[in-house]
């Protein structure tokens, strides 16, 4: 599990494991990608063409690629209006409480360039009683990059999110959506700035 202080067995719902899809993403020009540290496994598809921000320096040291990292939150991120074609959200918006995730999309929205693209990827969080929320809800992921394979895990105690969620959260936000699609409790959402 990404993160430092393993909680115990009983601390934790660790869901099925998942098989995120990262095959058809092809891009043009610099992405951003949000929450980047940890595996950064944008930066390890991308390489050079991506810039990750995170707001733990020791996440985005632990982050094998080398692309640009810098330290940084999302909802105050520190570029000029319109800077970039691609925003990307690998299994980041599950580590974020809903407040920030709505400061998140406006941030996002600001700094894409009109026509670029917000790529999402992540996890359903079902509702849950008082008992589950005290536990971290955990996903098991294995991913297919290039020629290797990344199996890692994400662990986190927020609330509720699904696809239907962040639909909402992009029409707030003025975003239209492009793409979407589901497998097993993954989903992945592309956005657009008109
Ligand atoms: C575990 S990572 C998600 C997976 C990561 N994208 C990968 O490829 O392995 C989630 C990251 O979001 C970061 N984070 C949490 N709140 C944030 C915020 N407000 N702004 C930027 N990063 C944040 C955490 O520090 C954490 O490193």
């Amino acid at each position: 599990m990404s993160g430092h202080k393993q909680p115990k067995e009983d601390e934790m719902n660790i869901i099925e494991k998942q098989y995120p899809n990262l095959d058809d993403f092809e891009v043009e020009g610099l992405i951003l990608d949000i929450g980047g540290g940890g595996e950064g496994i944008i930066g390890q598809v991308k390489g050079k063409q991506v810039i990750a921000i995170d707001t733990s320096k020791r996440e985005l040291e632990e982050a094998p690629s080398d692309n640009l990292k810098i330290v940084m939150d999302a909802t105050d991120l520190q570029f000029l209006d319109n800077s970039f074609e691609t925003v990307t959200s690998f299994f980041t918006l599950m580590y974020l409480d809903e407040e920030t995730r709505e400061k998140t999309f406006k941030e996002v929205f600001r700094v894409l360039k009109p026509d670029g693209k917000f790529l999402i990827w992540d996890v359903i969080i079902p509702e849950m009683d008082e008992e589950e929320k005290k536990k971290f809800y955990v996903v098991p992921i294995e991913v297919k990059i290039q020629n290797k394979i990344i199996e890692t895990g994400y662990g986190v105690r927020r609330p509720a999110q699904d696809k239907e969620y962040y639909k909402k959260l992009g029409k707030k936000t003025d975003l239209n959506l492009l793409v979407e699609s589901e497998k097993d409790l993954i989903y992945y959402l592309e956005f657009q700035k008109k």
